[in-house]
């Protein structure tokens, strides 16, 4: 059972996702480089892509099981698609901790964009899973 893993990585999404809205929410204005949010989310960050790795990972020897192909092939591509955007969205993120980039607003327009797709490939997967274990 490779499904436990799997809610701990998009548990560990929506932590690591709500400290910055969070603050922003709060304050009104974004949290700054350097601020305890900012580090905390770093490290929330690095930790839900090392959860995705290893998600990943303990379902590759699973992925002939029932679980992993009788949901079919729209559940199996969001995840595999759902890891190359953590992957981008990640390397996003660790560039984004030098505050004085040039292209910062573009990195940071981009790394929200990242955010909000890995959000709905992540649901996608999630639903279509539970949709096929629910009916078999
Ligand atoms: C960002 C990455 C990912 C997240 C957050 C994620 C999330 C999840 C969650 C929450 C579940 C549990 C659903 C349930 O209880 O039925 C799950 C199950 C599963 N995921 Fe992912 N997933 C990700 C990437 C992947 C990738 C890359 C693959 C395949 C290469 C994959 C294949 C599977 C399979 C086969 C299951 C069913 C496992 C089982 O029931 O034993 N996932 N995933
Ligand atoms: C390797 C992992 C990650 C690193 C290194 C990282 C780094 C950062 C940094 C440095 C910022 C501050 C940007 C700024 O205002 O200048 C930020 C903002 C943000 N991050 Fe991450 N992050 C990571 C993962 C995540 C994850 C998993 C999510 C959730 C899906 C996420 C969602 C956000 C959001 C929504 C913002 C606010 C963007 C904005 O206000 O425009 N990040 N991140």
């Amino acid at each position: 059972m490779a499904s436990w893993s799997g809610w701990i990585a998009a548990l560990l999404i929506v932590i690591a996702a709500t400290l910055p809205l969070g603050f922003r929410l709060r304050e009104g204005k974004r949290a700054p480089v350097g601020t305890p949010t900012v580090r905390a989310h770093v490290l929330l960050g690095l930790a839900t892509s090392i959860a995705t790795f290893v998600h990943t990972g303990l379902v590759l020897p699973e992925l002939g099981s029932d679980a992993a192909v009788g949901a079919g092939g729209l559940a199996f591509a969001a995840g595999a698609f759902a890891f190359l955007v953590m992957i981008a969205h990640g390397g996003l993120g660790l560039g984004l901790r030098d505050p004085k980039r040039r292209d910062r607003a573009q990195q940071r327009r981009r790394h929200a964009t990242t955010a909000v797709v890995l959000a709905l490939i992540v649901l996608a997967h999630v639903v279509l899973l539970l949709r096929a274990r629910h009916q078999g």
